[in-house]
């Protein structure tokens, strides 16, 4: 048998036609489409529709599907009250998570597997996530449930729910590209954990909720937030190198850096380093921006290593007024369309996922009577 590949490195794990990651050229494609291209003239929205349609959508499609989301955003009364019950303190991830959960219990498709009653539950569960992620924030503040207006695109319906006012028009774009850059990105762990529940047949909700609990560990989502603690723990410019210096002496890893797949600078990092740098400075706090750019040069210079979609996005999403804490959460909001493309994906063409291991464990051992050990 051959030898396993730590990390299932390099193994082709399954076929796809949502996403092509090259991480030799530092390309990522959406159905064929460049990210970069989509950044400058997509919307999250519009991303979400081609990712599962398999097409942009037409004007009239996209204002139907726009309208589909808005309906559905609302929490109930019911979903208000249970969050009125969760610690202040509790993770955001996981709150995310048993919100997930819970609403899989009252979903009226929950027992239809069918494509349509998949899309229906789809689109709930993208209308609600920055909903769910909005009003947990309120409500570990002690301030009141703010509802959506039903004309708000997602980005702009995210920052309403979170900060109570509707933000400018740039900010909800700044966040409408950050979000379409999360949307989706091939055989991540997240969304091969959805896909491996998907496989046994298992119901959408069950998918994703595999996908949140997976997207929580800091090599994965969490890493965004550990990039902003780095930043405010550095705290001023002009001492990024030392720090550095001294993390990677005692051997730490250095969030927002290194790709399995990227060799080069991941694409989506070069987009949210300019917007980074635009929104820094309009916020009157260009540091996090300067810092960040100096650190990106210093770990290039120790470790040949580049940035990846974390790094820059940490102080993008700071900028935007985003609690660190939450930035996790704002993943998932981004990558939940993508997570649900690959559910589809895999249903419509399924097997099982089962690899194999390779055995390194003893063989062969006689039992040993319990009052002889
Ligand atoms: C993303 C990540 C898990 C990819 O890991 P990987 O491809 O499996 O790479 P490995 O873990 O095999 O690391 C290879 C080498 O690079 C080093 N390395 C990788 N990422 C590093 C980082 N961020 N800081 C310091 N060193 C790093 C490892 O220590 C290792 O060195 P060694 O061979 O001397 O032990 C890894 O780069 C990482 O932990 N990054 C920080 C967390 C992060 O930003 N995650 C978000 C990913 S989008």
């Amino acid at each position: 048998m051959a030898a396993a590949q730590r990390g299932l490195r390099g193994t082709v794990a399954g076929k796809s036609e949502l996403s092509l990651v090259d991480g030799e050229k530092g390309r990522l494609l959406y159905r064929g489409y460049d990210i970069a291209d989509l950044a400058r003239h997509a919307s999250f929205e519009e991303t979400t529709y081609l990712l599962w349609q398999g097409k942009l959508p037409t004007r009239a499609e996209l204002d139907r599907f726009r309208g589909d989301l808005a309906r559905e955003r609302p929490l109930t009364k019911a979903q208000q009250d249970l969050m009125g019950t969760f610690p202040p303190d509790a993770l955001p991830m996981e709150v995310l998570r048993t919100m997930v959960s819970h609403k899989a219990l009252f979903d009226p498709d929950r027992e239809d597997p069918s494509r349509e009653a998949n899309l229906r539950k789809a689109v709930r569960l993208v209308a609600q996530f920055p909903a769910i992620v909005g009003a947990f924030h309120r409500h570990r503040n002690g301030r009141p449930y703010v509802a959506p207006e039903p004309g708000m695109d997602q980005a702009t319906a995210f920052l309403t729910m979170l900060h109570g006012a509707p933000p400018t028009a740039q900010a909800a774009r700044a966040l409408d590209v950050c979000l379409l850059l999360h949307v989706d990105h091939e055989f991540n762990a997240s969304t091969f954990a959805a896909r491996v529940t998907a496989a046994t047949l298992s119901d959408l909700y069950s998918a994703i909720v595999s996908a949140i609990g997976t997207l929580k560990g800091p090599l994965h989502g969490g890493a965004n937030e550990n990039v902003m603690r780095m930043l405010q723990a550095i705290g001023e410019p002009g001492k990024e190198e030392a720090y550095v210096r001294a993390a990677l002496e005692r051997r730490e890893r250095i969030p927002g850096f290194g790709h399995p797949v990227y060799r080069t600078m991941d694409p989506r990092a070069i987009i949210l380093k300019e917007m980074s740098r635009r929104l820094t400075e309009e916020m009157g706090e260009p540091r996090w921006y300067a810092m960040s750019a100096r650190i990106e040069e210093v770990m290039m210079r120790e470790k040949k290593l580049h940035a990846n979609v974390d790094f820059y996005s940490a102080s993008t999403l700071y900028a935007l007024g985003i609690p660190p804490d939450l930035f996790s959460t704002f993943f998932a909001c981004g990558r939940v369309p993508g997570w649900i493309g690959h559910v589809l994906e895999q249903y419509a063409d399924n097997r099982l996922i089962r690899p194999v291991a390779e055995y390194v464990g003893p063989r062969d051992l006689a039992y040993v009577p319990i009052a002889d050990r």
